[in-house]
Formats: structure tokens, sequence, C-alpha cells
């Protein structure tokens, strides 16, 4: 019990060191991709880089219910950007997810939804 636990404490540590990449939802037969984009930040100094990705994007509007929402993290390190489900996501047919980087470094992300 005690040894799962160490192991799971473990490869958690192990997936946050190498990406921050996050999924929320499941995919289910028949959706597909609905969109995806690609955010890239250049590093400044002193500045915590961030993106609010709204879908639908502006002006635009969307009836495909969202079943998945996948984030990627580009950077296969630890200097790369945490994703925050804020708004809506699975199961609604709209979302806003907050990519939030480190203080003085960029990173680079996709963010992909699936619907049907
Ligand atoms: C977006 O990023 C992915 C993953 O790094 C890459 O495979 C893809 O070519 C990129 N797409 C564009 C339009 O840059
Ligand atoms: C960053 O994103 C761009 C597309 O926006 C992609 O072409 C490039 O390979 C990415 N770089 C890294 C280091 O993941
Ligand atoms: C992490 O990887 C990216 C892309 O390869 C790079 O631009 C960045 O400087 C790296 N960060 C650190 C802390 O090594």
């Amino acid at each position: 019990m005690k040894l799962i636990l160490i192991f799971a404490l473990i490869t958690t540590f192990i997936s946050l060191a190498l990406s921050r990449s996050q999924f929320w939802g499941k995919r289910v037969a028949g959706d597909r991709m609905i969109i995806s984009r690609n955010v890239t930040i250049y590093p400044r100094a002193k500045v915590i880089p961030m993106h609010l990705f709204k879908f639908p994007l502006a002006g635009r509007s969307n009836d495909r219910l969202i079943t998945a929402v996948q984030v990627l993290d580009n950077f296969r390190n630890n200097s790369g950007v945490t994703p925050i489900l804020k708004v809506g996501g699975p199961g609604r047919t709209f979302t806003t997810v907050l990519l939030q980087g480190q203080s003085g470094r960029g990173f680079n992300a996709s963010v992909i939804l699936y619907g049907r």
C-alpha cells in the first residue's frame, strides 16, 4: 500500500517535472478535432507569461459539444506551461483555458479541442 502510494507520488512528480500537459474530458466515438491552436510566448524578464484561450473564437459561434480539452506542453522540460480550465469544457459548447507559464520564461503549448 505504502509502496503504491510512493510510486504514485514519484510518477506524478516525474510527469510534472517533464511537462504540464493536461487532458480534460473523454474522447468518444464520433467526435473529432474541432480546433487546434499553438500558442508561443517568448520570455521577458520578470514577466509571468499568460494566454487566455477562448472558444469559440471571437466573432464565431459553435454548436458542437466539446468532448475533450487537451493542452500539450511542447517544452519537454519543467519550464513550460500550467494549464487551468476556467470556463466550460467537456459537455459544453464553449471553454476558456488559461495558459500560465513561469516568471521570466516563455512557453510553447498546443490547445486541442474535440467535439461532436
Ligand atoms: C503546433 O505544434 C505541434 C506540436 O509541437 C506541431 O506538431 C505542429 O506542427 C504545430 N502547428 C503549427 C501550425 O505550427
Ligand atoms: C513551438 O511551436 C511552434 C509552432 O507554434 C513549433 O513549430 C515549434 O516546433 C515549437 N517549439 C518547441 C520547442 O516545441
Ligand atoms: C525548455 O525547453 C525549451 C524548448 O526546447 C527551451 O526553449 C527552454 O529554454 C528550456 N527551458 C529550460 C529551463 O531549460
